[in-house]
């Protein structure tokens, strides 16, 4: 199984567990993530939702093959869904980090609550690098998180981060060991767990009151030009290029 969920103590845990590939996310995983987030926010017996990796890896992203293969083409691919069940979720998200946390593994940190981050959590947003554009809201969060400039730097150059400068941005609540991040994670959300759950949602959705129509836009806006660019010629070049280990070269398309 590529992503393991269970529900246990009022936690219900979401975990990416295709270790070969980095926990790259296919098709299906994203189904089965979308479906638990779902499924754990209408769930009287959860309180809150962990999502989590391997030791060595969060999510390396998307899956390149499946984006040059099977590229999601219609609104309602499991991708998108897995996207816009992150905002519609009532109930506090807690994120463990470790390893690299590529494309989608940041982005979907904007949508959680706590993040805890590993001290090898390595962060990038490389859709430029791959002929794409930012999705999960990104373009409108990361920038109102961490500043228009420093937002430009990862979003248009694409430049890996590191765990401290992903906490000195405000994006990484603390920094843990590898071994130790997942526990955390799952203690601090014991704590949760064991709070009213009508405080915790009141609580959260007035945090987030004003912005949820935002978000919904900007997914649908930056879903329409992704997906125009999924097949378009710098993108075809840049997934062809890292299944075939080279530098994609750019310079005969747009
Ligand atoms: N899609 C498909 N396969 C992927 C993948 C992805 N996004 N990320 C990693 N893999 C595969 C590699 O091809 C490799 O497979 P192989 O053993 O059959 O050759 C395996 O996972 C291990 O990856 P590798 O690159 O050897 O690990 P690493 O530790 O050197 O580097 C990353 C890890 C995440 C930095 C690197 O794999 C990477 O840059 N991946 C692509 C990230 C990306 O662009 N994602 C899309 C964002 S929208």
């Amino acid at each position: 199984m590529d992503v393991l969920t269970r529900v246990a103590d009022g936690i219900a845990t979401i975990a990416m567990n295709r270790p070969a590939k980095k926990n790259a996310l296919t098709a299906p995983m994203y189904r089965a993530m979308a479906d638990a987030l779902r499924a754990g926010d209408a769930d009287p017996a959860v309180r809150c939702i962990v999502i989590h990796g391997t030791a060595d890896a969060f999510t390396a992203g998307n899956d390149l093959e499946d984006f040059l293969n099977n590229p999601p083409l219609g609104e309602d691919a499991p991708v998108f869904s897995f996207l816009t069940a992150l905002p519609a979720c009532t109930k506090p998200l807690v994120a463990a980090v470790a390893g690299p946390a590529v494309g989608v593994g940041t982005t979907m940190l904007l949508h959680c609550d706590l993040v805890y981050a590993a001290d090898n959590a390595r962060f990038a947003l490389p859709f430029a690098q791959l002929g794409l554009c930012p999705e999960a809201a990104s373009s409108l969060l990361l920038p109102m998180i961490v500043g228009h400039q420093r937002a430009a730097e990862k979003l248009l150059l694409g430049e890996p981060f590191s765990a401290d400068e992903a906490r000195e941005m405000g994006l990484v609540n603390r920094i843990l060991p590898a071994t130790e991040t997942i526990g955390h994670a799952l203690a601090q959300a014991a704590k949760l767990a064991r709070l009213p759950a009508s405080s915790l949602r009141a609580t959260k959705r007035l945090m987030k009151e004003g912005l949820g129509a935002s978000i919904v836009q900007r997914m649908r806006d930056e879903g329409a030009e992704f997906r125009a660019m999924l097949t378009a010629p710098a993108a075809r070049e840049a997934f062809s290029a890292f299944l075939e280990k080279r530098r994609p070269d750019f310079t005969k398309v747009g």
